[in-house]
């Protein structure tokens, strides 16, 4: 494992496994995020696109936590909104949101596999920050919710338009109204969370698997599949069916492919380069 400097987040390359974990990094405020926290995390991401050997992220929540353990209790309420934004002037504060949507979207269309592992609250903005992962895998003893609406204010970091679209609108608006906090166990039953554990050994080596698997898959699939489940999606099926296929074209170019096939013929366990 290799560490790079960030004050809000760290980050660890697992060389074996093929993929690098990002640790939001603020355990005494239960992980709250400030734009420099999404954009910290978003240029610790963009650092490994092009790198073949880190082909799968997982985004987390420190391990060392000092309070609770917490993947994020959302934005920092104890943050001003950034330099020059005055709260009192509605176009900051659209423009302060704009600021924090531009790294939740640049985290949403990152080329490869993104693992949120949820440890404890995911909680607003934490929550909305799974909702930019490809694939939520958390403990038993976690929780996923939307307290803004106690505060007077709504989750704006995508909240609203994206969680509909996972577990549909009735839950959403239950949810968001009423600042419930829905248990991993419901999320999972619901369909939101893909794996669950115990907390401990159990979630850390579910997380490592699960990453390692797709750190060792053919990278220039999984960047197509997730183009095309991500925004194929948000286009009528026809439009979505020409994603599929001119990423088609592009992934029949990848190595990988003939790596695959090769492999499959000659009976053997296929060796990706990750291009
Ligand atoms: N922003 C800033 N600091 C936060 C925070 C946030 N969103 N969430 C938690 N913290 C800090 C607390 O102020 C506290 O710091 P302190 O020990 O120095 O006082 C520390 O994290 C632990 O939180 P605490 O409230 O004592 O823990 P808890 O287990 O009793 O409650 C929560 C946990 C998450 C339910 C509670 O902290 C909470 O409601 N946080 C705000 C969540 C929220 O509204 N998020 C959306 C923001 S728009």
């Amino acid at each position: 494992m290799s560490e790079d400097n960030y004050e809000h987040i760290k980050v660890e390359v697992n060389e074996e496994g093929k993929y690098a974990v990002i640790s939001l990094n603020r355990p005494d405020k239960l992980n709250a995020l400030q734009v420099q926290t999404v954009k910290e995390v978003s240029d610790a991401m963009y650092s490994f696109e092009l790198d073949p050997n880190v082909r799968c992220i997982v985004l987390r929540g420190t391990k060392d936590f000092t309070k609770k353990p917490a993947f994020s209790a959302g934005a920092d309420l104890s943050a001003s909104f950034g330099p020059g934004v005055k709260p009192n002037v509605p176009i900051h504060m659209s423009i302060a949101m704009d600021m924090r949507h531009r790294y939740y979207n640049l985290i949403e269309e990152f080329p490869k596999p993104v693992i949120a592992a949820v440890d404890g609250y995911a909680l607003g903005g934490g929550c909305e920050l799974t909702l930019v992962c490809d694939i939520v895998i958390a403990t038993k003893r976690s929780f996923f919710g939307f307290p803004e609406i106690a505060r007077g204010i709504f989750p704006a970091n995508g909240g609203t338009i994206r969680m509909a679209r996972h577990i549909g609108l009735a839950r959403t608006f239950k949810m968001i109204y009423f600042g419930e906090r829905v248990s991993a166990e419901q999320m999972y039953e619901w369909g939101y969370v893909s794996f669950i554990a115990e907390e401990g050994e159990e979630f850390e080596k579910l997380v490592a698997d699960k990453a390692t698997v797709l750190g060792n898959s053919a990278t220039t699939s999984l960047t197509v599949i997730k183009k095309c489940l991500k925004f194929g999606t948000e286009v009528p099926v026809s439009v979505g069916l020409q994603f599929e296929q001119l990423g088609f074209g592009v992934n029949s170019a990848a190595g990988d492919v003939k790596e695959g096939i090769t492999a499959f013929l000659r009976r053997k366990e296929p060796e990706y380069k990750g291009y």
